[in-house]
């Protein structure tokens, strides 16, 4: 089919020629016929934004596209559209604000800059009328924000249960299925280069918590930032924690949970066990998945790649689609809808359910004497039972749903118990309902 000369051209300014640069240059090269035909819009990158200008590069664009001045390319009268590869919070947010001010819609990648400063720029894209669209900041090839934020948008989201981080992913998918410790797991990570020489981000639950922090945002209409979520990162896992939840038909994941508890919003990044009949148990390596639960729909699941330069193109090319659009044909995509004031639930008053491994004094009367000290902090069991004889008997306990506080103030009362010797693991339980 020949191409309609009419065919608008859409230039993009880049900002980053990276990992996920490089891969939308030639996704667009490779691709660019196809998108013409179906979108019925051209997309030119005719500026590029880098640190070292003279490094050589795989991107297939001409070398006098690249500076390392990114104002001079958000600023630059001849792009249309500005896209934010370049990470980090700092020049990334003047950078687009100065965008969006000029009346250019803006495109990223960067969950820390929404994380942190999505209001202000969503204001900006708001008071300027202007597209911000950010489909590869969360679980990067997955189309996850647009069914949020659009395809969802009658439905009111009552809780997001993922796995948004692949590096941690990985490494408890060792531990589990290889018997490997932290340590171990964490070096063949990097080795495989799914994780950074500098691994802090992703084992501390940083990174998911910017992805919670977003992901809540979206859900439910109000404002989270990455300071708003409880965050437990994955170092403290144990091989013995991995083999008690085997043991009794649960898997150890790093979950990113944000939910409405009595219309205030619960947002954490902790490890947790789940069922191994849970949809989420069964995504192992470095793949990520987000399950969503509604009022009307009941549940849904986003499955893929969280990573990579390829996948997360994909996404960012997606968005680029869907902004060339609305500039060359006018319209908007729908702007942040973070309306609403709704209070952070802290960790403390937070529910959720709790698995506990005690070591005990094997005698009469050690039970009772635990489920009092449950009781008096208003913990109540699920299940209990005793493993192990003797020296080595041990006290396994699933509670029901109880407030985060309580549960805490319950372990400590049942470390100065003469009759506990130890508590040997303890994790959080989720997807049990
Ligand atoms: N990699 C992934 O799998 C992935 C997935 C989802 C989301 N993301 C997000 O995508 C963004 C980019 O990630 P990436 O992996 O592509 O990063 P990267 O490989 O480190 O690339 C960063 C690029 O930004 C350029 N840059 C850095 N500071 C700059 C500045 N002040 N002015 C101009 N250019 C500057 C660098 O220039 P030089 O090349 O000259 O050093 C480089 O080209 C980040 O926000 C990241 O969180 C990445």
């Amino acid at each position: 089919m020949d191409r309609p000369v009419t065919t608008p051209e859409i230039r993009v300014g880049m900002l980053g020629c990276g990992t996920v640069g490089s891969a939308v240059a030639r996704m667009l090269d490779e691709h660019g016929e196809d998108i013409e035909r179906r979108a019925g819009v051209r997309l030119r990158i005719t500026r590029v934004a880098v640190r070292d200008a003279s490094a050589s590069r795989t991107a297939p664009l001409p070398r006098d596209a690249y500076t390392t001045d990114a104002w001079s390319v958000v600023r630059d009268p001849d792009v249309d559209v500005v896209l934010e590869l370049i990470g980090g919070i700092e020049p990334a947010r003047e950078l687009l604000t100065d965008a969006l001010r000029a009346g250019k819609p803006v495109v990223t990648a960067n969950k820390e800059l929404l994380a942190n400063a999505g209001t202000e720029l969503f204001d900006a894209a708001d008071a300027a009328e202007r597209d911000i669209r950010f489909e590869a900041a969360v679980a990067g090839g997955i189309p996850l924000i647009a069914p949020l934020r659009e395809s969802l948008a009658g439905e009111r989201l009552e809780r997001v249960l993922g796995i948004v981080n692949g590096t941690t992913n990985y490494i408890l998918t060792r531990m589990s299925e290889h018997g490997s410790t932290f340590a171990d797991a964490l070096a063949e990570a990097q080795r495989l280069g799914y994780a950074e020489t500098d691994p802090t981000a992703d084992v501390d639950g940083s990174d998911a918590a910017a992805k919670c922090a977003i992901l809540a945002s979206i859900a439910f209409h109000t404002r989270v930032v990455s300071g708003d979520v409880f965050r437990e990162g994955i170092a403290g896992v144990m091989p013995q924690d991995i083999a008690d939840a085997s043991r009794l038909g649960y898997v150890v994941k790093l979950l990113a949970i944000a939910e409405l508890q009595d219309g205030e919003v619960a947002a954490r990044v902790h490890p947790a066990m789940i069922p191994a009949s849970h949809p989420l148990a069964s995504v192992r390596d470095a793949f990520n998945a987000v399950f969503v639960e509604g009022g009307r729909i009941g549940q849904l699941m986003f499955y893929g790649r969280g990573a990579g330069g390829d996948p997360t193109a994909a996404s960012v090319v997606g968005d680029l689609v869907a902004v060339a659009r609305n500039v060359a044909f006018g319209g908007r995509a729908i702007g942040w809808t973070s309306v609403l004031d709704r209070p952070i639930r802290s960790m403390n008053h937070s529910t959720g359910q709790y698995y506990l491994n005690l070591h005990v004094e094997d005698r009469p009367g050690v039970l009772a004497e635990i489920a009092e000290a449950f009781g008096r902090n208003g913990v109540s069991i699920e299940r209990v039972w005793q493993e192990g004889f003797g020296e080595e008997a041990t006290l396994v306990f699933i509670t029901h749903r109880a407030r985060e506080g309580a549960f805490q103030a319950a372990v400590a009362e049942l470390r100065g118990l003469p009759s506990v010797r130890d508590v040997a693991s303890m994790l959080r339980v989720e997807g049990e309902e």
